[in-house]
């Protein structure tokens, strides 16, 4: 996982840059000049590592994800991605542009879709985020703007999906046991982000944390019934940490130890939202966490966990997980 906060957006280059910090000045050249050069090398930061502790030349990965919501292009970024990396010019790509956070619920779903339909598949996923597409200066009539850029922050994470693990060569972290995705009912635009010549403007309402959390139990139901799981202290929880507020929400409507949510609070309070790699940091956070404290498995001693991502609609993907031994 990499973390790098407004490395980019230094203040030099903000003076230099004067239209970065209005609130809506046209610059989207400048920040696509940016995004186009610096997401995929973000990225490649976060697969290397990925690739390095997986273990497995690279010319394995079957299948690319490439998942930002940090500018657009043609070829896109998965290509770039490919060429720096050096995969084979063959690998299977997919490129997910503009979904937002709740993609890092998304990419394991689709991953999790091509490991099983293709035996031996090894899918690299890669979400890179560089706030400069949606950085901007305040405006007192747009608190929600406020909001956002008090909670943004720039980061990348990797990891590689694959079904039936080669014993002794590979080591599973998690397993993916089902994804699926809703939108909340009337939750219309209650996130929204709209790419215009200023950038990308982001919208927030300010009932978010409570449109998630009247919903939430509802989703993790219908995720956990097939399990006979019903009792939410009992699984491990990665929650896309939007803001602390939405965690306080989800605490409070399930009645959650607060223990449950320490390793999103922890991201979040470190990192900041970084959109879509903010799941990733928080399973690598526990996975490591559980390691180092000696418990029995990668989701903090428990055998089940949730991962849910929020995000644009409002949609909500939840993904059940299975730890494994630390
Ligand atoms: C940002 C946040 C951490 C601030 O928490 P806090 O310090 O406890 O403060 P509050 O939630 O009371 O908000 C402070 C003020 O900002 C306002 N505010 C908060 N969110 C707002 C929004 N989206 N739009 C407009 N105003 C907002 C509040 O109404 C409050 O104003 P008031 O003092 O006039 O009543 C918290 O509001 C939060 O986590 N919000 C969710 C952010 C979100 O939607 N994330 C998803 C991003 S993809």
């Amino acid at each position: 996982m990499i973390k790098k906060r407004y490395t980019y957006l230094t203040e030099e280059f903000l003076k230099e840059n004067p239209k970065f910090c209005a609130f809506m000045a046209p610059s989207f050249d400048a920040r696509q000049d940016i995004l186009i050069v610096e997401v995929p090398k973000l990225g490649k930061e976060a697969a290397d590592v990925a690739i390095k502790e997986w273990g497995q030349d690279k010319s394995k990965i079957t299948h690319l994800i490439f998942c930002t919501t940090s500018g657009v292009d043609m070829p896109g970024a998965d290509y770039q991605l490919t060429k720096l990396l050096g995969l084979r010019p063959s690998v299977k790509r997919v490129m997910m542009y503009n979904q937002g956070c709740f993609a890092g619920g998304t990419v394991l779903r689709l991953a999790k879709d091509l490991a099983e339909n293709n035996k031996g598949a090894r899918v690299l996923i890669v979400c890179s985020e560089i706030h400069a597409v949606s950085f901007r200066g305040p405006s007192e009539t747009h608190l929600d703007s406020l909001v956002g850029q008090s909670l943004f922050g720039d980061g990348a994470a990797a990891v590689i999906v694959g079904a039936d693990p080669i014993p002794g060569v590979e080591k599973s972290l998690f397993e993916l046991v089902s994804a699926s995705q809703t939108i909340l009912p009337d939750s219309g635009d209650a996130i929204a982000g709209h790419l215009r010549e200023v950038g990308l403007v982001i919208q927030l309402l300010k009932e978010v944390p409570y449109i998630i959390s009247d919903n939430i139990e509802k989703i993790l139901v219908e995720a956990f019934e097939p399990l006979g799981i019903s009792d939410w202290n009992s699984i491990f929880w990665i929650p896309h940490p939007g803001g602390r507020a939405i965690l306080d929400q989800i605490e409070a409507k399930l009645s959650l130890k607060p223990e449950k949510l320490r390793a999103a609070r922890h991201i979040l309070s470190e990192y900041g939202n970084m959109s879509n790699p903010s799941v990733f940091f928080i399973l690598d956070e526990m996975r490591k966490m559980s390691t180092e404290v000696g418990l029995k498995t990668t989701g903090e001693g428990l055998e089940w966990g949730v991962l849910a991502a929020f995000g644009p609609g409002l949609t909500v993907e939840t993904v059940v997980l299975h730890s494994m031994a630390a």
